[in-house]
């Protein structure tokens, strides 16, 4: 089993102790063993500093404890470049995909991967056609969800956005480490920051 393999069956794992409804067709489309496999070069970025910097919860810290092991392997990546959000932000951001159109295990139908924030950040309100749903994995952080207002989220809390809704999230002390799914619309798309179409 690869790397990839080896965290994406944690993750798979661990999403399974949820029963919220929203995360079965996520779970639907998850790649069988064997899928395709694609040769991903490592590709470290600045914001790796803090990966082992922020606190797990119990459930979470097995998966933290494997993305940290794992990272140097894995290709990390940003959607943004400086004249979106500036050079603060590049050096705070960042995402590995295991699972999709460009991460290590193939699928047309699943994007899967980690997020990581530094801290004292704010990911700007943004949007995207793909459903998603976040499992802030560690680090306590404020996120944003349409009308919702912004909320505290603790490790270990899944989080669901639909289709088009406006999300953001924001740091302070301790950086975020969180596992992201998508499903629907383009695997690939840069997500529209700025708000949604119909912020729900
Ligand atoms: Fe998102």
């Amino acid at each position: 089993m690869t790397g990839a393999e080896r965290l994406a069956t944690a993750a798979r794992a661990l999403l399974a102790g949820f029963d919220q409804p929203e995360l079965a067709p996520f779970l639907d489309e998850w790649p069988a063993a064997g899928a395709a496999q694609r040769m991903v070069e490592p590709r470290p970025l600045p914001v790796l500093r803090w990966l082992d910097q922020a606190t797990p919860a119990a459930a979470t810290r097995p998966l933290v404890d494997q993305v940290v092991a794992a990272a140097g392997a894995l290709a990390w990546g940003q959607t943004y470049a400086a004249g979106d959000l500036g050079e603060r932000f590049l050096e705070r951001y960042g995402w590995s995909e295991l699972i999709g159109l460009r991460g290590p295990i193939a699928s047309d139908r699943l994007a899967c991967g980690v997020l990581l924030l530094g801290p004292e950040i704010e990911y700007p309100p943004h949007s995207h056609a793909a459903e998603e749903i976040y499992l802030p994995l560690a680090g306590t952080a404020d996120w944003l969800r349409g009308r919702d207002g912004w909320r505290r989220r603790c490790p270990g809390e899944l989080i669901h956005h639909p289709s088009g809704v406006a999300h953001a999230m924001r740091t302070d002390e301790q950086p975020l480490l969180a596992l992201y799914l998508w499903r629907g619309g383009d695997l690939a798309q840069k997500s529209k920051l700025g708000g949604s179409d119909d912020p729900a």
